[in-house]
């Protein structure tokens, strides 16, 4: 048996996120049955030193272009960014990813697109990174739970990636799913309906803002980030920035997505960061960064005002 030694000045998982969020995410996962000698465990989280980020020393990746669209903030830690996630396939607390998603194969890796488009393919991971020069981008992230990183993502625009297939006129939504593999994720099987799944008004997946992300910090993603390939969509809740994609849809129809499947009333399909609309059970007024003590106000889009005419005409209250 591993035995972890967890260093006095660790944060657990409930410091970090708001305790209303942590304990319903404990009756909820007990509730669909998870293991309860695993949630007795309560499993602590690494130190979040909030120190600047690690250069990116000879990490492999070509960057091109750098853009800080996060106004200069401190940039979090990548040895922080690496240890605290949400990849569900993998175990519901923030360190389970780190421990177990090295099991995760990213190579061979393809991504089926397919759909109303006039192009379908299926594209291999390497092809996909021959073909699209990388830059860099730095992105405020707010999870819906009520935390925030800034981080150095390394990829392309989504826009351009998705125009290569043609979608037709039909084409109103794009979906995209995760990788589902039970002997690859010990996790999947277990809490959420799978495969993850997610999706964005096409002329939102269009927007300039929207990103493929394979690396981060000048380097491939880590697997609990999400490798080969994933979502990055900064004026969104985090949830709708999905992870190791094998396969985007073009669809007429609005799609189901995970998190909106399991408690509609609670994870709206925009999931737009809005600090004027309130989760049932918390507030979203605020957040606390990876490394600060202080909370700090959230901004409405996350701080991205460019996408609000995406919006204009729909109530945001209603249509969350
Ligand atoms: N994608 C998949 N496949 N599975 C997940 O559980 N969690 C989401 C999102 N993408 C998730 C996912 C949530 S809730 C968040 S906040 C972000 O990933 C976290 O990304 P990070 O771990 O890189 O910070």
């Amino acid at each position: 048996m591993l035995i972890r030694k967890t260093p006095a000045f660790a944060l657990r998982p409930s410091e970090i996120t708001p305790e209303a969020v942590y304990r319903e995410r404990r009756r909820f996962l007990a509730q669909i049955g998870l293991g309860a000698a695993a949630l007795a465990l309560g499993r602590a989280a690494p130190a979040l030193a909030g120190e600047p980020a690690m250069a990116a020393a000879g990490a492999g990746l070509s960057v091109g272009k750098h853009s800080d669209l996060a106004a200069g903030e401190k940039v979090n830690r990548f040895e922080d960014i690496s240890r605290y996630n949400n990849y569900y396939e993998f175990g519901a607390y923030k360190s389970d990813p780190a421990d177990h998603a090295h099991t995760l194969r990213t190579r061979p890796w393809t991504v089926d697109v397919g759909g109303e488009c006039e192009a379908p393919a299926r594209m291999g991971i390497d092809d996909i990174l021959k073909a699209y020069p990388l830059e860099e981008r730095i992105y405020r992230h707010r999870c819906v739970e009520g935390w925030s990183i800034v981080v150095p993502w390394d990829g392309f625009a989504l826009g351009p990636f998705l125009q290569r297939f043609k979608p037709t006129s039909k084409a109103r939504f794009v979906s995209f799913y995760t990788l589902y593999d039970p002997a690859q994720m010990p996790e999947a099987g277990h809490l959420l309906p799978w495969p993850y799944r997610e999706a964005l008004r096409i002329d939102e997946a269009m927007h300039p803002l929207a990103f493929l992300s394979l690396g981060m910090y000048g380097r491939p993603l880590p697997a609990q980030n999400g490798a080969p390939l994933r979502l990055t969509l900064p004026w969104k809740y985090g949830f709708k920035s999905i992870k190791s994609i094998v396969r985007i849809a073009f669809v007429e129809q609005a799609p189901e997505t995970t998190w909106n499947m399991v408690l509609p009333e609670e994870y709206g399909f925009y999931a737009n960061v809005n600090p004027g609309v309130d989760h049932p059970r918390w507030a979203q007024k605020t957040e606390r960064r990876l490394g600060e003590y202080f909370k700090r106000p959230t901004l409405m889009f996350n701080g991205y005002p460019e996408v609000a005419s995406l919006y204009s005409g729909l109530d945001l209250r209603t249509f969350f």
